[in-house]
């Protein structure tokens, strides 16, 4: 575990839209863990509310009174910050509102109002935060609050999904942008799906929804809120084998440890081997409550001149193998009552195509699809089994090629540990059993793709 909150503590964080919901759980967690939060809104007695309550833990909350859509409330509201607090590490911007409504016949004002909040005021005080980081040298780090409709359009709620899919493309250019100068400050964009807040109508927060597994409280999200600020520095939030020797020398590592570790020697790219391994687990450790489909290949070469031995074989590994194991876990998981957790190591090139490795962007790809669909068939079924993508970037393995310097990746920040990623797999594992992490992107701080 390379998880730490340390570096923050007694640094100035500032969380908009600190009064209610999402953001009073995130600004009363980031308090908890000894940060100095400025918590802007426009509600002042309920900051004063929230200050009270967290009187006494190891951090403090400031109330800071300002509305998010005035150009002139947010400048105020840093340069009160920057005389009375210190610079500003973290900024969340979490401030937002939703809007019942059509595009069809809405009126202008309340598009203007959702467009000034959700997207200009995040822009404003992003721009604020990062002038302050960069005149004092600070890697700091800045977390957007955006939304499932960010990535997928929903009717009724007018121009809500649009300044949310705006707040993605804000968050990806920023980090292209930081990137760019070669900045170590961090961009990470969260996407809640149903949170129980006063933003909800009551017919979406009853007992049904919660027992239905259909709703969440704030606390998750500030859990996330929380894990990307506990990576490493040069982390960006974001065993079946088959050699047997390098099996044996884990068992031995791991020995002594909470759990244990059981070498299955195995090669993935063979159906009936996977299906001889999870016979072998059944009988002789019992139900499978977690899998990892970790096992991955990567090959250089080209789509225009590639070899199609070579890419059935990573096809084979990285997506039927996959399947296969998949689908032996959640039987399992079936046959004995288990809501476990499946838990897919994707790429970042599943998501954006990468020339060079021939088609493992495009297993990767597949990949991504594979998690989603999983997920609508897990739903429509009702069960509770979680699927969970992981997505790196680069990790220092021995997937990549040879003639990789990785002491010139480490010293620019282009490349992360695959401690990293196991720690992105165990945030994931350990969140409520209601609380299902869709994507989770852990790339190094300056980009190598
Ligand atoms: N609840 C969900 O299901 C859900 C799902 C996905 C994403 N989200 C996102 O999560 C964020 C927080 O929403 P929530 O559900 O926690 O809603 P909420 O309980 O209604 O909280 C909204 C917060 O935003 C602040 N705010 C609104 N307009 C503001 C303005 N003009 N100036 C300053 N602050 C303003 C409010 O403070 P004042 O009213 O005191 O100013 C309040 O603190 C939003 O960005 C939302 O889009 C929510």
């Amino acid at each position: 575990m390379v998880l730490s909150f340390d570096r923050w503590v007694g640094k100035v964080a500032v969380v908009t839209g600190a009064s209610s919901g999402i953001g009073a759980a995130i600004a009363e967690q980031l308090v908890e863990k000894g940060a100095l939060v400025a918590g802007l809104a426009r509600r002042r007695d309920r900051l004063e509310q929230l200050a009270n309550k967290v009187v006494g833990k190891k951090g403090k909350l400031y109330p800071v009174e300002a509305d998010i859509s005035k150009e002139e409330d947010i400048l105020k509201a840093f340069a009160w910050i920057k005389e009375n607090l210190g610079i500003v590490h973290i900024l969340v911007n979490n401030a937002g509102v939703a809007h019942n409504g059509s595009l069809i016949d809405d009126k202008t004002e309340d598009w203007e109002r959702v467009f000034r909040i959700n997207v200009l005021g995040l822009s404003i005080a992003t721009r604020e935060a990062i002038k302050d980081m960069k005149a004092n040298n600070v890697d700091g780090h800045i977390i957007h609050i955006n939304s499932i409709v960010g990535h997928q359009a929903a009717p009724n709620i007018s121009v809500y999904p649009a300044s949310k899919f705006a707040v993605r493309a804000l968050a990806e250019t920023l980090r292209l942008e930081l990137n760019s100068m070669k900045s170590k400050i961090k961009i990470t964009n969260i996407s809640p799906g149903l949170i129980d807040t006063e933003a909800i109508p009551p017919q979406m927060k009853t007992e049904e929804f919660y027992k239905e597994g259909k709703i969440i409280g704030p606390d998750a999200i500030a859990d996330g809120v929380v894990y990307a600020l506990s990576t490493p520095p040069h982390v960006q939030v974001v065993g079946l084998a088959r050699r047997k020797d390098r099996f044996e020398k884990l068992a031995n590592k791991f020995a002594g440890k909470a759990g244990k570790f059981y070498p299955v020697v195995t090669d993935i790219s063979k159906e009936e081997d996977v299906l001889k391994a999870f016979a072998w687990v059944k009988e002789n450790l019992g139900p499978i409550h977690i899998l990892v489909n970790n096992a991955g290949m990567a090959r250089k070469g080209n789509i225009h001149d590639g070899d199609t031995e070579e890419w059935k074989r990573v096809f084979k590994v990285n997506v039927l193998g996959l399947c296969i194991a998949t689908r032996e876990a959640i039987k399992d998981m079936k046959a004995n009552n288990i809501d476990g957790h499946i838990i897919h190591i994707n790429s970042i090139v599943g998501h954006q195509a990468y020339s060079g490795t021939s088609v493992y962007p495009a297993s990767k790809f597949a990949v991504t699809a594979l998690a989603e669909t999983l997920r609508l068939e897990l739903n429509s079924l009702k069960s509770k089994i979680k699927i969970t993508s992981i997505s790196p970037g680069l990790v220092d393995t021995e997937i990549l090629p040879q003639d990789f310097d990785l002491g010139t990746f480490y010293k620019e920040g282009k490349i992360i540990r695959p401690e990293d990623i196991a720690d992105g797999v165990v945030y994931a594992l350990s969140t409520p059993p209601h609380v299902q992490i869709q994507e989770l992107t852990i790339r190094p701080i300056i980009d190598f793709f």
